[in-house]
């Protein structure tokens, strides 16, 4: 039996990389995809997604979400990380197929109810969307059966500030709900994306084997790439959404542990994910009553790669 997800998105060229992938494995059906602002606006992340559900040939609606942070001031796009298009600027034709109506956060809560306890959400972006799907009905969160999000470090530091993850700090009010709401939540964040790489290899084989989306992932991901190299000195980029979609499909590849997540949500340290350990209570407790979330600590790099490949070359 395959995996419900619904995958959460600002594509982004490696939400396009995480959502092919998710199209391609045989254990994932996608039921839908929801957009949020965060690489680039709600707007253009609504018009990517469906560029991507048509260049896939799948029908996987697509459902427009939150265009700004719950309450703190939006960030400028990364356009210099994934273009100004967010496709890493490639001018590729508008897509033909429309959004449906419901917005995103409506679309979470109905599908939640009509698949009770079988919906993973994975989320590849800001997480006002389902911060607003909990506010609209909070009995969705007993009834999902996992958030799979990437965003956040534990020990790593952050990527937009020393301590601060890109998802993370665009929404930090969002995140710090999501993470307290009672569910299982599964954090995939910089301390297991920063171990793992694809290079111009890896995408060649991908453009080479997959006839319907693998010159696409091949051309936008020239981009990013470009600012890889530029930034890091890198030869290749790391492996952030797509991450999400193999824990979906092979949690073992991961280690995990337990933890209690706060997110700061302002200050200088706005937009960090602060994790306690279960057995641990403190004089001043802002953790007490938030459940157990699941922490990526550490991934097998090689299998992750393996199976990321072998999905996207079938
Ligand atoms: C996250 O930020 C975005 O730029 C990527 O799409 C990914 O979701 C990595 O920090
Ligand atoms: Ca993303």
């Amino acid at each position: 039996m395959s995996r419900k997800i619904i995958i959460d998105t600002d594509p982004g060229i490696d939400d396009a990389m995480a959502i092919f992938l998710a199209f391609n494995a045989p254990t994932l059906d996608v039921l839908a995809l929801t957009t949020t602002f965060g690489n680039v606006s709600v707007d253009l992340a609504t018009k990517n997604a469906l560029t991507l559900v048509e260049v896939a040939g799948v029908d996987v609606p697509v459902s427009r979400g939150v265009a700004l942070p719950l309450v703190r001031k939006p960030l400028a796009a990364p356009d210099f990380v994934h273009g100004k298009d967010g496709f890493g600027n490639i001018n590729y034709p508008a897509p033909k197929c429309q959004a449906i109506e419901r917005n995103a956060a409506q679309t979470i809560v109905d599908l939640v109810h009509q698949y009770p306890n079988e919906i993973t959400i994975v989320a590849l972006g800001p997480l006002g969307n389902l911060a607003t799907a909990l506010a609209l009905d909070p009995s969705i969160a007993g009834l999902v059966h996992e958030v799979i999000l990437m965003g956040g470090a534990d020990t790593e530091s952050g990527n937009v500030t020393p301590v601060a993850e890109a998802n993370i700090i665009n929404d930090p009010h969002a995140a710090d709900i999501v993470f307290q709401a009672n569910w299982q939540v599964t954090m995939v964040g910089l301390d297991v994306t920063h171990k793992v790489l694809i290079d111009d290899a890896f995408l060649e084989n991908v453009r080479d084997n997959n006839t319907q989306c693998g010159d696409f992932l091949y051309q936008v991901t020239q981009f990013y790439f470009n600012f890889y190299r530029k930034e890091f000195s890198i030869d290749g980029c790391y492996v952030h959404d797509a991450s999400t979609i193999v824990y979906a499909m092979a949690p073992d590849i991961f280690t995990t542990k337990p933890g209690r997540v706060r997110v700061a949500v302002d200050g200088v340290a706005i937009g960090q994910t602060i994790v306690a350990p279960l057995d641990k209570q403190y004089v001043v407790d802002h953790w007490d009553n938030v459940p157990a979330s699941n922490i990526c600590v550490d991934v097998d790099s090689p299998r992750l790669l393996q199976l990321m490949a072998d999905t996207l070359t079938k």
